[in-house]
C-alpha cells in the first residue's frame, strides 16, 4: 500500500514568459515558452514521490494525447496509477504567464478533471483507507472532496486540504474536519471573510478555523514564509532567500514536500522547514514539476 493518496487534478501547463500582457486587439512577442506537466494535485504528488514517498494518484486524465502522457509521467515518477481514469473530455490545461519578477498569472480549464466523481473514490477505497495521508486541492468537483473528507473521517486517515484555487462555495462544515488546512492569504480570506493583509490578521483568521475544529492551519505566505497554528502552538517559519526565476507551482512543491516529510515521521516544524527548502529550490528554476528536485538533488 502507498503512504500518500492524492485525489486531485492534472493539467498541461503552457507557460509563457512575458513582462507585459497584450491589450485588446494587440499582438506582442513573448521571449520564451515552456510546456510541462502540471495541475496542483499532480504537482504535489510528484514532489512527494521525488522525495521518496510511495504515492498513489486518483485523477481523471483527458481522452487525448496529453492523457497518455500524464500516465507515462506518473510512471516515470514512480507514482501508482491504479487510480488514474480516462475521461471523455480533453485533458485539463493551464495557460500561465510569468513576468520578469518571477510572479505568475494562471488560467485553468479543468476539462476531464471535472469528471472525477465521488463514485471513483469507491473504486479505490482500499488504497484510500490504508494511506497515511490524503491530499486534496480544488481543481476537481467540490462534492468529490467532501466525500474524500468523509472517507478520511470514517477510516481515520488524516486529510490535508489545500483550498486552491479559492472557492467561495467551500463548506466550512467539511473544512472543520480536516487535519491540515493549507491556504495562502487570499484563500484564507475567501473562506473566513476576514482581512489577511498583516501577519496579525492572518493569525486571527487562521485561529478562527482552529476554533471551528481544524487541527492545524498552515498558511503559505510566499517569500514571507509559512504560519502554522493549532490549539496550543503558533509559529512563523521564514522562507529561504533565493534568486527567484519562476514561482509557478512553488506552493505545490511545498505541500508535496511537507506531506513527504510528515508521513516519514518528522514533527510539523521540522517538516515545514524542510518543505520550505524544497520549495525554495523549485523557484530558482523554470517550469512547474520540471523544477522539483529529487532527494539526491537537495
Ligand atoms: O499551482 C500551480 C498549478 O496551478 C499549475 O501547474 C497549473 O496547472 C495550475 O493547476
Ligand atoms: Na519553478
Amino acid at each position: 500500500m502507498n503512504d500518500i493518496t492524492v485525489i486531485g487534478s492534472n493539467m498541461i501547463d503552457l507557460i509563457t514568459y512575458t513582462n507585459r500582457m497584450p491589450v485588446e486587439g494587440e499582438t506582442i512577442e513573448a521571449p520564451e515558452f515552456e510546456m510541462g506537466f502540471g495541475g496542483k494535485g499532480s504537482n504535489q504528488a510528484v514532489a512527494a514521490a521525488r522525495l521518496g514517498s510511495k504515492v498513489s494518484m486518483i485523477t481523471m486524465v483527458g481522452n487525448d494525447m496529453f492523457g497518455k502522457q500524464h500516465i507515462e509521467n506518473y510512471r516515470a515518477n514512480q507514482i501508482d496509477t491504479t487510480g488514474v481514469g480516462i475521461g471523455t473530455k480533453n485533458s485539463g490545461a493551464a495557460p500561465i504567464f510569468v513576468a520578469e519578477d518571477s510572479n505568475n498569472r494562471i488560467l485553468i480549464i479543468k476539462g476531464a478533471n471535472n469528471e472525477l466523481t465521488p463514485s471513483m473514490l469507491d473504486k479505490h477505497l482500499d488504497q484510500i483507507k490504508h494511506s497515511k495521508l490524503i491530499i486534496l486541492q480544488q481543481e476537481i468537483p467540490l462534492e468529490t472532496n467532501y466525500y474524500a473528507i468523509e472517507l478520511g473521517q470514517k477510516y481515520h486517515v488524516p486529510v490535508l486540504l489545500n483550498p486552491a484555487p479559492a472557492d467561495e462555495h467551500l463548506n466550512i462544515d467539511y473544512v472543520s474536519q480536516v487535519e491540515f488546512f493549507m491556504p495562502n492569504e487570499t484563500e484564507l480570506a475567501t473562506l473566513t471573510n476576514l482581512p489577511t493583509t498583516t501577519v496579525e490578521e492572518i493569525t486571527l483568521a487562521a485561529k478562527s478555523l482552529v476554533d471551528k475544529g481544524v487541527k492545524h492551519v498552515i498558511v503559505t505566505l510566499g517569500s514571507k514564509g509559512v504560519l502554522w497554528i493549532n490549539e496550543t502552538e503558533h509559529m512563523l517559519i521564514p522562507s529561504e532567500k533565493v534568486n527567484a526565476i519562476d514561482t509557478t507551482g512553488a506552493g505545490d512543491a511545498f505541500i508535496g514536500a511537507f506531506s513527504h516529510y510528515y508521513t516519514a515521521g518528522e514533527t510539523i516544524p521540522e517538516a515545514l522547514k524542510h518543505a520550505n527548502h524544497y520549495a525554495a529550490i523549485s523557484v530558482t528554476k523554470r517550469g512547474t514539476q520540471k523544477s522539483y528536485p529529487t532527494s539526491q538533488e537537495i
